[in-house]
This record gives C-alpha cells, structure tokens and sequence, in this order.
C-alpha cells in the first residue's frame, strides 16, 4: 500500500491555521515556527530584537511559508497586549498559540532578588497565561484551538541551581492542567512540551563547557543532548486535529533523560 497523503493531510495539516509563536525568533520557539508553518499554517512569531524577528519571517518566506513578526517585550503586561494587538493585525485571530519565549536567570534560590522573581514569572509564567486569557475564548468560540507551553525538566524536578526558573515552568504546566479544563469541552487543547537539555542560546553558558554536555548527553537514553529540530513533530502533532483528544498533558522531548 502507498502512503496516502490525504490520510496524513487529515491528521496534521495545518493549512488555513493561524499560529502565534512567543520566542519564535530563536531556538526552540524557531524550530516550531518553521515547522507549524511548513505544515501549512502562516505564522507570527513574537519576540524583542527586531533583526532576529526580521531573519526568521524572511527564512520562512523563502521556504514558502507565510510569516510575520511583532517586536514586544513580554516581561511587561502592556507589551503582552500590544504584542497581541499587533499579531492579530497580520493573519487575524490565531487558531494555535504557542508560548516558547522564556528567560533563564539562574541564580540559586537564596540569591533571588525581587527583580528575578518578577522577571521570570513575567515571562515565563504571566505571558502565557495573558495570551491565554486574550485568545482562549475566541479559539472555544470558533470551536478549535489548541496552546502549547514550553515548560522544562525544572516543573519536575530542581536543576544546576536555577532557582525561581522552575517555579515558573510548575506553574506554567499547572496553566495549561487549567487551560484544558476550561476550553477542552470547545474544542481548545492547552498541553506542554517538556525539554531536556536543549543546545540553544538559553544554554550558552552550560554548552560552552563541553566535560557538562557530554555528562548531560550520557544522561538520556538516546545518547545525545537536544536540538531545537527535535520539538518539530511533536508540535505539529499537538497543533494538529490528530492530538484533539490530548490535552492537558506534559509530553516529555528529552531523549528519555527525565526516565532514565
Ligand atoms: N534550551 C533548553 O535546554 C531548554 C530546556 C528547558 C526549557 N526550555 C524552554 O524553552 C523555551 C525556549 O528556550 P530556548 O532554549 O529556545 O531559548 P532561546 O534560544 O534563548 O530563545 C528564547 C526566545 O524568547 C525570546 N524572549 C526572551 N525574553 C523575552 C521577552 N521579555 N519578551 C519577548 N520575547 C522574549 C527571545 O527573543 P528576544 O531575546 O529577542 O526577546 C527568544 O526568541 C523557553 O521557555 C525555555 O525556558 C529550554
């Protein structure tokens, strides 16, 4: 039997999808953008530096792909709603929000001024749940949505001293838990994409130490630490019709290493 495209287009295509990518500019947030948007949907990503933004949308078009970018801070609840005023300007309404922007401050909890609780909250947990609130009940109105989080092994479990950081992405897991309650019953899948060790710019600092990635890397079961790429079919899959019973779920993409 030959493989049948419409049978695959059925599950997880997402032409005529709108989608709204926070941190699309960069790592992870920059391989689901292409990945949503080469699975059909058009694509607005958001993020601060304009030059990043401007790369990305112009890497997408050159694939085909229609794309936007909003320049917004969304450590500040004006810069969510601008963020999301100005989104809506490109495409219209989105039908897939996904939150990938995230900051990592990283000092150990008894170093934790006022200012890194407040930033990474901010980001990390108040902007998704803000975007949440904006776009949710649009999404259950028109019967489809689905939100995906990027939340970290941190939800789960502490990590090289990085403090509030796994506060925030707890949080963020227990957002979508309450997002799906909610908006599940209306057609609006809220779930969360767990990394490991991902090599990306967040990570600078651990990845340029090479004796710590390959003791990360021995630490999963597939041998090797993360790449962004690895998170594209696990968002078009959660993006898709194909996940519409999959909701408010955690779904580890960590080479095996929260199991191992
Ligand atoms: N890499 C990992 O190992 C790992 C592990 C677990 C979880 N994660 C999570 O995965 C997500 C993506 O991380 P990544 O590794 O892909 O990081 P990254 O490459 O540093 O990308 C972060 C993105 O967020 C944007 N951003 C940061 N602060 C922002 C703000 N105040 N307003 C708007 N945009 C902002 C950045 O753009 P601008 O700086 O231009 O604003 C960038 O596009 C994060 O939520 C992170 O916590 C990553």
């Amino acid at each position: 039997m030959t493989t049948s495209q419409a049978y695959l287009s059925d599950l997880f295509s997402l032409d005529g999808r709108v989608a709204l990518v926070t941190g699309g500019s960069s790592g992870i947030g920059r391989a689901v953008a292409e990945a949503l948007a080469r699975a059909g949907a058009r694509v607005v990503v958001v993020a601060r530096r304009e030059a990043e933004l401007a790369k990305t949308v112009g890497e997408l078009e050159a694939l085909g792909a229609r794309a936007a970018w909003v320049s917004a801070d969304l450590g500040t609840r004006a810069g969510v709603r601008a963020a999301a005023k100005e989104a809506v300007g490109a495409f219209g309404e989105p039908d897939i929000l996904v939150n990938s922007a995230g900051v990592n401050l990283r000092p150990p909890m008894g170093e934790v001024g006022e200012d890194v609780w407040d930033t990474t909250l901010a980001v990390n947990l108040e902007a998704p749940f803000l975007l949440g609130e904006r776009f949710g009940p649009g999404m259950a109105e028109r019967g489809f949505g689905r939100i995906i989080h990027i939340s970290s092994q941190q939800a789960h479990r502490a990590f090289v001293q990085s403090g509030v950081y796994g506060v925030s992405k707890g949080g963020l897991e227990s957002l979508a838990r309450s997002q799906a309650e909610a908006w599940s019953p209306y057609g609006v899948t809220s779930n969360t994409l767990v990394p490991g060790f991902v090599m990306t710019p967040l990570n600078a600092r651990l990845s340029s130490d090479p004796g710590r990635v390959a003791a990360l890397a021995a630490r999963t079961m597939v041998g090797r630490n993360g790449l962004a790429e690895d998170f594209a079919g696990a968002a078009v899959f959660l993006a898709s019709r194909a996940s519409a019973y999959v909701t408010g779920q955690s779904l580890f993409v960590d080479g095996g290493l929260s199991v191992h």
